[in-house]
């Protein structure tokens, strides 16, 4: 399958909102990673999105609407998702509440739930006014590889497996949406940190937050199947990655990642995740920093992690981190 790139005109995204409607797939960019869509009520549309990435069919999609009105056909709402969309929407807070019976099964892996958000990227808020129905989307890469946050990265990972891809740049944020869990909405649950911290939701709630879901590949009640968002490993290099506080020295065929810029003679083999030190930086460049050094032949990488209590975005990049450096 030849693949192709579009630039984000009137006319090409006429042509990709006709596209999703007849069921075919489209990467788009979002403000947190490019994902990979698909008409959210075509059976056979969201099947392809596996087969595409290699995905799993146990580990359900999260679905793409313009606004609450929308939401509310797919999944029943309660007072408190209401109130967080109210101040979190258009925005990187996925919900995940009982689903409405016209979601299909293939994009909730047969859960009674589903996992809904509305996007903030203005390109793919016009392809959902356009193509008028709701996008399932996971991250458009491989399954377990790093997600990508260019076009340029959707390519290199589905380039022969997908027609279509929206370019609108690169990803603002670059760590995916949190996810909350309001299936009980007295306690609310992170099932991933993202860029939407837990203290925000707790000041907006006035309720205290759950964080850290368990990390589990397989429960021995559901052999086989994997626990949602929390894959032990994932976002991964192909070079095996290695959390380590701090070195001066890099051996040979190591590439080593600082969270900032290291002050003095910058050797081979090293890279970072930000200029200064700011997190939304570090958080934006992350995808793209891990991308680089894996493919600069290096046998192993090093990267540092953030310390716990730095705040902010703290959460979502430690937790994108250790799943990288994860043993397989
Ligand atoms: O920022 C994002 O969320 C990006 C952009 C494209 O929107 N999407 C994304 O999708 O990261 P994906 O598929 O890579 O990650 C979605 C996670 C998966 O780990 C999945 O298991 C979890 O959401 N999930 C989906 N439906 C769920 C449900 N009903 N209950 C619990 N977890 C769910
Ligand atoms: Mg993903």
């Amino acid at each position: 399958m030849k693949t192709k790139t579009y630039a984000p005109t009137p006319t090409n995204l006429r042509r990709l909102a006709a596209a999703l409607q007849r069921g075919a797939l489209v990467a788009i960019p979002t403000e947190t990673v490019y994902g990979l869509a698909a008409h959210a009520l075509d059976v056979r549309a969201c099947e392809s999105i596996f087969k595409a990435k290699g995905r799993p069919t146990q580990d359900p999609l999260i679905v793409h609407v313009l606004d609450l009105a929308h939401a509310e056909l797919l999944a029943e709402f309660n007072d408190t998702a209401r109130k967080l969309v109210r101040q979190f929407w258009p925005g990187p807070l996925t919900l995940v509440l009982p689903k409405q019976p016209c979601v299909p099964g293939i994009v909730t892996a047969n859960r009674h739930t589903v996992a809904i958000r509305s996007p903030a990227h203005p390109l793919t808020r016009r392809l959902l006014r356009l193509a008028g129905v709701p996008l399932a989307a996971p991250s458009a890469n491989l399954f377990g590889y790093i997600s990508p946050t260019s076009a340029a990265h959707v390519l290199d990972g589905l380039g022969g497996k997908i027609p279509h891809i929206l370019d609108g740049g690169s990803c603002r944020v670059g760590v995916e949406s949190t996810i909350l869990d309001l299936t009980n909405p007295a306690q609310p649950r992170i099932l991933r940190p993202g860029s939407i911290t837990a203290t925000q939701l707790e000041k907006s709630l006035g309720l205290k937050i759950h964080e850290g879901a368990r990390s589990r590949r397989k429960t021995t009640a559901n052999k086989g199947l994997i626990a949602p968002g929390l894959l032990a490993q994932h976002y991964s290099p192909r070079t095996p990655l290695e959390i380590k506080p701090n070195w001066s020295t890099l051996p040979p065929n190591v590439g080593g990642i600082f969270l900032r810029k290291p002050p003095g003679r910058i050797t081979p083999g090293t890279y970072w995740l930000s200029q200064r030190g700011a997190l939304t930086e570090m958080a934006r460049q992350l995808y793209e920093v891990l991308r680089a050094a894996d493919h600069g032949n290096h046998n192993h990488l090093w990267i540092q992690a953030l310390p716990a209590d730095s705040g902010g975005l703290t959460a979502a990049i430690n937790d994108r981190l250790r799943r990288a450096a994860a043993k397989r």
